[in-house]
C-alpha cells in the first residue's frame, strides 16, 4: 500500500473495511440513508456511451472530451463529500493504476466528474484529489455542464436536494468506465470491483 493510499484511508476511516463479495449490481444508487440496489446492467457490446462534454479541471482550466483523445480514460462519475462508495472506486481506480505496469498506467487518464458541482469547486477538488493517483483529473461545471456529461454516459443521478442543516448526499450510479484512444466503450467496473481485476482488465486492454 503506498503512503497516499494509507493516508487516504486513514482519512476516509475504511482502513480496515473488508469489501466482501457483494452481488455486483452494476448500477448502484446511494445518499444518506438509503441504498437502492437494481439489476440494470450495461451492456457491451455496441453501447453507445460516452460523448462530449466541457468543464473545468482541479486547476480551473477548461477541458473538453477532445483533450484526452488518443488516451485511454477510466472514467467516474462522483462527488467528494460521498462517505460510502465514491471513496471506493477512487481506490480501486488509484490502486489498480499502481499495480500496472508503468508504461501501461502512463497511457491511462484517471477522470473524476462530479454529480455535485455545488460543493465540488475546482479548488475542493484539487484538495480531495490529493489523496488519490496523482494523475487524477477532476471535473466540474456548471448544473446542465455536468448533466449533459451524465447523459452521454447514462448516468443516472438525482440533482442534490439539500437538507435543513445543509448537509447532503447525492444519488448517483457507481460505474467506472473504460474509454479507448477513440473514445470508444471498452469495458466497466463500479466501486465494488477489485483493484486487481481492474488492473488485470487494463495490462489485457491498453496497448
Ligand atoms: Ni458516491
Amino acid at each position: 500500500m503506498t503512503p497516499q493510499l494509507r493516508r487516504a484511508l486513514a482519512i476516509l476511516g475504511i482502513g480496515g473495511l473488508v469489501v466482501a463479495g457483494l452481488a455486483a449490481g452494476a448500477w448502484y444508487l446511494h445518499g444518506g440513508n438509503e441504498e437502492i440496489r437494481s439489476g440494470g446492467v450495461v451492456s457491451a457490446g455496441g453501447a453507445e456511451l460516452g460523448g462530449s462534454f466541457s468543464l473545468l479541471d482541479q486547476d480551473g482550466q477548461r477541458r473538453t472530451e477532445k483533450d484526452f483523445a488518443g488516451q485511454y480514460v477510466l472514467l467516474y462519475f462522483g462527488f467528494t463529500y460521498c462517505v460510502d462508495a465514491c471513496p471506493l472506486a477512487m481506490l480501486a481506480m488509484s490502486q489498480a493504476l499502481d499495480r500496472v505496469d508503468p508504461a501501461v498506467a502512463a497511457k491511462v487518464q484517471p477522470l473524476l466528474i462530479t454529480v455535485d458541482p455545488a460543493r465540488d469547486t475546482p479548488e475542493q477538488l484539487k484538495t480531495y484529489l490529493a489523496n488519490f493517483n496523482p494523475r487524477f483529473v477532476g471535473l466540474t461545471g456548471t448544473l446542465e455542464e455536468i448533466g449533459t456529461a451524465a447523459k452521454a454516459w447514462r448516468v443516472v443521478w438525482e440533482p442534490p436536494k439539500p437538507a435543513a442543516d445543509g448537509s447532503y448526499q447525492v444519488n448517483h450510479t457507481t460505474i467506472i468506465y473504460l474509454m479507448g484512444p477513440d473514445g470508444s466503450f471498452l469495458r466497466h467496473f463500479d466501486h465494488l470491483s477489485n483493484s486487481d481485476d481492474i488492473a488485470r482488465a487494463l495490462t489485457e486492454i491498453v496497448r
